[in-house]
């Protein structure tokens, strides 16, 4: 009788010291660092021969009116150190595989391609779009996300070329059932813009354009390109050679020259075709024909057509648009031979190997 009483009584205090348990099984989850200490952990604790198993062995000693309650406490300390145990281990895993990741980057988000030290990088264009991005934006452009798929008015009618017009012969594109079009230019945010912003404001809207063409080394269907838009109350073709001039210095990172020559678009008057100074020579290469120049972008003041469709009254406000070549940009910038590698999805492209 004095065994079992005392039997009785070691166990029963041993349930008693569930709380000194469940404050060390707290203090332990707290320490888990790694997933062998999770093993280790569940060794301890929760295995056939671990603390709180064992604890369950004891409630067959405790007295019978107080077994029910125990055992409701037990299940509930179990339940909760597996779910605590489960969760930690869960979390340890996925940080250890991120770690695992971060050790081995396959793409580096932080550094670019094209001759970075990066396995692969970002896409020339994404690198291209974001530094003329900055550049723009630090001169108090204002970055505009057009849409790729554009209706007849936005692309074209708005755009002083209506159904018809000899214009739209030079942009042929894609057509979708509902009479939209994939864009050709990224003109065709002009309008949305204006009824946007209003007859006061900057802004550019880099994205991508579709025309049908005869792929070649500098064509391609699909290619990117930067609209950009001033409007205000005095502007004149000075501030267009002004902020054209600081756009291409600072991507270049030299000193550009620019100039003007007449060109036709249809939302333009005057209309012009700017030429940068060839940025691989002095006085004549190859690449610019002996010239000293490369044709940049088509610009010009907008036609007073255009400001009254979206909104502004041209005897008041005046604005210069331009519109240039991102995916030839990237070209010039990287000596990119052929465009086609743009889409190609060559991982050597990416690495800055393929030219
Ligand atoms: C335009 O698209 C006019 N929207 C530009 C403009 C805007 C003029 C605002 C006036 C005012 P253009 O068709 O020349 O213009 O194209 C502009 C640039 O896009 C070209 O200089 C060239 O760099 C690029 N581009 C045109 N077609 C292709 C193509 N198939 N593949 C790659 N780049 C192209």
């Amino acid at each position: 009788m004095k065994d079992f009483e005392n039997n009785m009584c070691i166990c029963y205090h041993n349930f008693m010291n569930i709380d000194k348990l469940k404050k060390e099984i707290d203090l332990e989850l707290g320490k888990l660092k790694t997933d062998a200490d999770c093993v280790a952990f569940h060794q301890k604790y929760l295995s056939k021969s671990g603390e709180v198993t064992l604890l369950m062995t004891s409630l067959r000693d405790i007295e019978p009116s107080k077994r029910a309650e125990a055992g409701a406490t037990f299940n509930a300390l179990k339940k909760q150190t597996e779910e605590r145990l489960f969760k930690t281990q869960r979390e340890i895993k996925e940080r250890e595989q991120y770690m695992k990741l971060m050790a081995e980057p396959v793409i580096d988000i932080t550094r670019g391609g094209m001759g970075g030290n990066a396995p692969y990088g970002l896409h020339p264009i994404t690198i291209i779009s974001r530094e003329v991005e900055d550049v723009f934006m630090n001169m108090g452009f204002v970055i505009e996300d057009g849409n790729e798929i554009a209706t007849e008015y936005e692309c074209f009618d708005s755009l002083n070329s209506p159904a018809g017009h000899p214009s739209r012969d030079m942009q042929d594109t894609f057509w979708l059932s509902d009479g939209r079009c994939l864009r050709t230019q990224t003109s065709a945010w002009q309008n949305y813009m204006m009824k946007k912003y209003g007859p006061v404001f900057k802004a550019i809207c880099p994205g991508r354009t579709y025309r049908n063409e005869n792929l070649d080394a500098t064509h391609d269907t699909t290619f990117f390109q930067v609209e950009g838009m001033m409007i205000g109350e005095d502007i004149s073709i000075s501030n267009l050679i002004y902020f054209m001039k600081q756009a291409l210095t600072a991507v270049f990172k030299r000193d550009i020259k620019v100039r003007l020559r007449p060109g036709y678009f249809p939302f333009v008057e005057p209309g012009f075709e700017l030429d940068a100074s060839c940025i691989f020579c002095k006085d004549g290469c190859p690449i610019c024909k002996g010239t000293g120049w490369i044709e940049f972008c088509g610009c010009g003041m907008i036609h007073p057509h255009v400001l009254r469709e979206g909104g502004i009254d041209p005897t008041k406000y005046q604005g210069f648009a331009f519109g240039f070549g991102l995916t030839r940009l990237a070209m010039m910038r990287w000596g990119i031979k052929d465009i086609r590698l743009f889409n190609s999805g060559n991982l050597e492209f990416l690495k800055g190997g393929a030219k």
